[in-house]
């Protein structure tokens, strides 16, 4: 395992990718016998590679058994995401924050939300969040139903009461229409997260270069993007937490950017989820600056560049990072992990903004 040699994790961490890895190596030995293919040797010597494939997107997003995605409801939670009436003071919208023309981010360290308070986190992007196992910095929501009802009610977001919400919409005779033609009720909030769900789920975006490249379109990438790529394979050891076809482990760690936010533990309760956040998806990272939970890293160079010296080794409270700065790695592969990342932005689809119901 050749991150070992320069990465390691203190005991409290719980250390879960390095559990998860043991765990894989485990598997991968239990399975030499049958493998034709997979000298033992073979196995040792690639093991991030077998454990932790690179995957292209898929290009949809399964539904809910409940809510199935339909072009009506779609349509529907379209013009409810774009609609300020969905606010408290009937003028922010969920494209007040997260707005298309920024790769469904808004190109901030955080929003202002209601009243004009700044909030504490970064707005992380719509794209591909029907594909996410976990919503929030946090992951405190877990289906995006779930999700949709959250910042409306928030008083530090939309600020908006749901019975107020229902009354208004109901006040509005299209939204009457097509509440009655997609789920056959009036206009109320269940509907209304299912249909921002279902318009959601289609934001996926389309094959970047990275994944024409895995689909065996050599040329997609440039020299420098594949040495990155094998950096990010390799001895960077950025795919033990960014794997997968969203380049997310979906797991939560401590990198210490900062200790102002209590993140995980804020769902746990527990003192060692303190500081941790979820691993975000890579998927049009270089679209969606600035960076990390707080926004405090304004370009993609910084944040490789925290990787390879800014982490630190001890935070607040006796804390430590879930990983430790690469050493012994030259700085000129900042430029080629920078490139690397830059091959993930797929062409965002379009949407034309709706004319909302009156
Ligand atoms: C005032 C700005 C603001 C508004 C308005 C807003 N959001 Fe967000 N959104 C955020 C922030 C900030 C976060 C991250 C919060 C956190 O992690 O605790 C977020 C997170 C999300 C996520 C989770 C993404 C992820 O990476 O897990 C989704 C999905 C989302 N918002 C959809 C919506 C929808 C739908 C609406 C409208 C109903 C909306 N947002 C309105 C700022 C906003
Ligand atoms: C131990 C797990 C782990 C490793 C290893 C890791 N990351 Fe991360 N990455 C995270 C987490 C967690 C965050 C969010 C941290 C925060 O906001 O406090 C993050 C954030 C990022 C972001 C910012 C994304 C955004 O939308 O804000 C980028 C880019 C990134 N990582 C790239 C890399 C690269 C490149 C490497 C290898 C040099 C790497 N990561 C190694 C877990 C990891």
């Amino acid at each position: 395992m050749n991150q070992s040699s320069h990465r390691q994790r203190s005991e409290d961490s719980q250390a879960p990718a390095c559990w998860r890895r043991t765990w894989f190596a485990l598997l991968l030995l239990s399975m030499a016998p049958l493998l034709c293919t997979a000298p033992l040797d073979g196995v040792a010597a690639a093991p991030q590679d077998d454990a932790f494939p690179l995957v292209p997107l898929p290009q949809e997003a399964g539904a809910p058994d409940d809510n199935p995605t339909t072009p009506a409801k779609v349509e529907l939670g379209k013009k409810l995401f774009f609609d300020p009436r969905l606010s408290g003071t009937n003028e922010m919208s969920c494209a007040t924050c997260h707005l298309p023309e920024k790769a469904y981010a808004d190109g901030r360290a955080s929003s202002a939300g209601a009243g004009g308070q700044q909030l504490e986190r970064n707005t992380p992007t719509c794209l591909n969040v029907g594909l996410y196992p976990s919503l929030f910095w946090d992951g405190r929501a877990e289906t995006l139903e779930e999700q949709a009802l959250i910042p409306i009610q928030s008083d530090v977001e939309m600020n908006q009461d749901l019975d107020e919400l229902e009354e208004e919409l109901s006040a509005i005779p299209g939204y009457v229409q097509e509440f009655q033609d997609v789920f056959g009720t009036k206009p109320d909030r269940h509907g209304v997260a299912k249909s921002l769900a279902a318009f959601q789920r289609t934001l996926i975006t389309k094959p970047s270069p990275f994944d024409k490249y895995l689909r065996g379109d050599k040329d997609a990438l440039s020299a420098d993007a594949i040495r990155g790529m094998e950096l990010f394979q390799g001895q960077a050891g950025c795919i033990e937490c960014h794997h997968g076809p969203l380049l997310s482990d979906g797991n939560y760690y401590r990198l210490g950017v900062s200790y102002r936010d209590d993140g995980r533990a804020k769902v746990t309760g527990k003192n060692q989820d303190k500081a941790r956040f979820r691993t975000p998806s890579l998927r049009n990272v270089a679209e969606t600056a600035p960076y990390m939970h707080d926004g405090s890293l304004e370009t993609l160079r910084d944040v490789v560049t925290f990787y390879y010296r800014g982490i630190p080794a001890v935070g607040p409270g006796g804390l430590t990072p879930d990983t430790s700065a690469l050493t012994g790695q030259s700085f000129s592969e900042i430029d080629l992990l920078v490139a690397f990342l830059e091959s993930l932005s797929g062409e965002v689809p379009v949407v034309e903004p709706p004319t909302l119901p009156r």
